[in-house]
């Protein structure tokens, strides 16, 4: 049996759905457990590229089933259109995406407040990605979530959006923001609700079987550790435990029968949205990072900030999420940088400090030290062995690795399904 998880060890963005696309080859399950459609994976294989929100990335492979696992808070809307999308390539999703009944739903007046939030926050805005994560989980948590179990009843749902209505429309009434119609929410929901009837299935006996009939099972994770509701850099985080903890939760999996944690990270940094990020490159060299790594999301278009690799976020992501492996992505990007950076850690007025020190204002004022490299400064794409690697970039790989105490497994050399380097 082999229950492994890709997790994200930076900010998200770091290649998840490559890797995913990539490992599930061997995998009979892939699942989603935490998030909604502020994730945007990038697959880039022989049926074409896509960038997935919603629809685990393991459904380009033939044989593999996936699951939108409990954690996962769903809108309809964007999980239609992914369903429409996949079934237009030829992609046949009957009997191979479930979608669990437990999943929440993100409602319009989700993605309202949302909005409202960014609004009143003002310069220190989150830079959420507007799609109403952070409103869907706190309803989750306060026990005012309406769910896809509900949606699939329609007398349930009604009632349930009567109650919320009461309480949103008078929040959005107040702050000039037009109020919501009970009629006009569920003639579009009820639409919905029938293009994804077919696919609702509890997970709970389907993963169940699987791990007692040595099945291989992976799990996807959304975001980055450092964007965790609880370990990340908060209120600059998302409303999701990121972390492998995450999987027990939003996929009814116990974490000990977890083997492998493969934690990805790009072979630099990046964010999009707001708060600290102490090796930022507000200069030519950031812009050279963004412009090659094509840094601009998948889900929302926006630039991405850019800077240097962080061993002290990617040490502390290995610690508090159990990585057992890391895949190194983009290492390509760095082909034409004659001097390559990396921050092995901070320090503030002239003490070592750590990233858990302190929070995100903290972090905000932390110098990091780093370690200069020369560049290899020739072509690393599509590269997929090791040994065929310029010799500089072997030793920047053997310090990232020296200095974090958890072995590269995989390195990648480019966007597309087979660049790839197993170490
Ligand atoms: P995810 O959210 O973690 O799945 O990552 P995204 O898809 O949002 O962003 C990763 C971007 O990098 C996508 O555009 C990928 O196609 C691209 N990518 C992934 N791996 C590599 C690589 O090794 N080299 C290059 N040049 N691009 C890559
Ligand atoms: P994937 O899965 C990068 C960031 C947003 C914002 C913060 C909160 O593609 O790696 P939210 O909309 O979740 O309330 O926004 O989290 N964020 C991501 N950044 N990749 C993602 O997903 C992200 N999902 C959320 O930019 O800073
Ligand atoms: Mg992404």
């Amino acid at each position: 049996m082999a229950l492994n998880a890709v997790l994200g060890a930076q900010w998200g963005d770091e290649g998840k759905g490559k890797i995913v696309d990539y490992l599930s080859a061997k995998s009979d399950y892939v699942i989603r457990f935490n998030g909604g459609n502020n994730a945007g994976h990038t697959i880039i294989n022989n049926s074409g590229k896509f960038a997935l929100h919603l629809v685990p990335s393991g459904i380009f492979q033939p044989k593999t089933k996936v699951i939108i696992g409990n954690g996962v808070i769903v809108d309809p809307e964007v999980l239609v259109k992914e369903i429409e999308l996949l079934e237009n390539c030829g992609i046949k999703l009957k009997n191979k995406l479930f979608i669990s009944p437990r999943c929440h739903l993100i409602m319009p007046y989700h993605k309202a407040l949302d909005s409202l939030y960014e609004q009143a926050k003002g310069k220190n805005k989150t830079g959420t990605t507007g799609r109403g994560i952070g409103p869907t989980y706190s309803d989750k948590v306060s026990y005012n979530g309406i769910r896809i179990i509900d949606l699939m009843n329609c007398k349930s749902f009604s009632e349930k959006l009567k109650v919320q209505l009461l309480v949103k429309n008078k929040i959005l009434k107040a702050l000039g923001t037009k109020e919501l119609k009970q009629k006009d929410i569920e003639r579009v929901f009820f639409a919905f609700r029938e293009k994804i009837k077919p696919f609702v299935f509890e997970s709970f006996p389907l993963i169940q079987n699987a791990v007692n009939n040595n099945k291989n099972i992976l799990f996807e994770g959304a975001q980055g550790i450092m964007l965790d509701n609880d370990w990340g850099t908060y209120p600059f985080v998302t409303g999701s435990t990121v972390m492998t903890g995450g999987i027990n939760a939003g996929a009814g999996i116990p974490i000990n029968k977890i083997k492998n944690v493969t934690g990805v990270s790009k072979a630099y940094l990046t964010r999009v949205g707001g708060g600290p990020f102490p090796t930022e490159l507000s200069d030519k060299t950031g812009e050279k990072l963004r412009t090659i790594g094509g840094e601009f999301g998948a889900t929302t278009g926006r630039p991405r900030r850019c800077g240097w690799l962080d061993i002290e976020l990617l040490k502390f992501a290995c610690s508090i999420s159990g990585l057992t492996e890391l895949a190194i992505t983009k290492l390509d990007v760095l082909d034409n940088f004659p001097e390559i950076k990396i921050c092995t850690g901070y320090s503030l007025n002239g003490k070592k400090v750590n990233y858990y020190d302190g929070d995100s204002d903290f972090l905000s004022n932390v110098k990091p030290i780093y370690k200069t490299f020369k560049g290899w400064t020739k072509p690393t794409k599509g590269i997929k062995k090791y040994a065929g690697l310029p010799k500089e970039a072997k030793l920047y790989l053997k310090e990232i690795e020296r200095l974090i105490g958890t072995p590269i497994k995989y390195v990648s050399t480019g966007p597309r399904r087979h660049e790839m380097i197993i170490i």
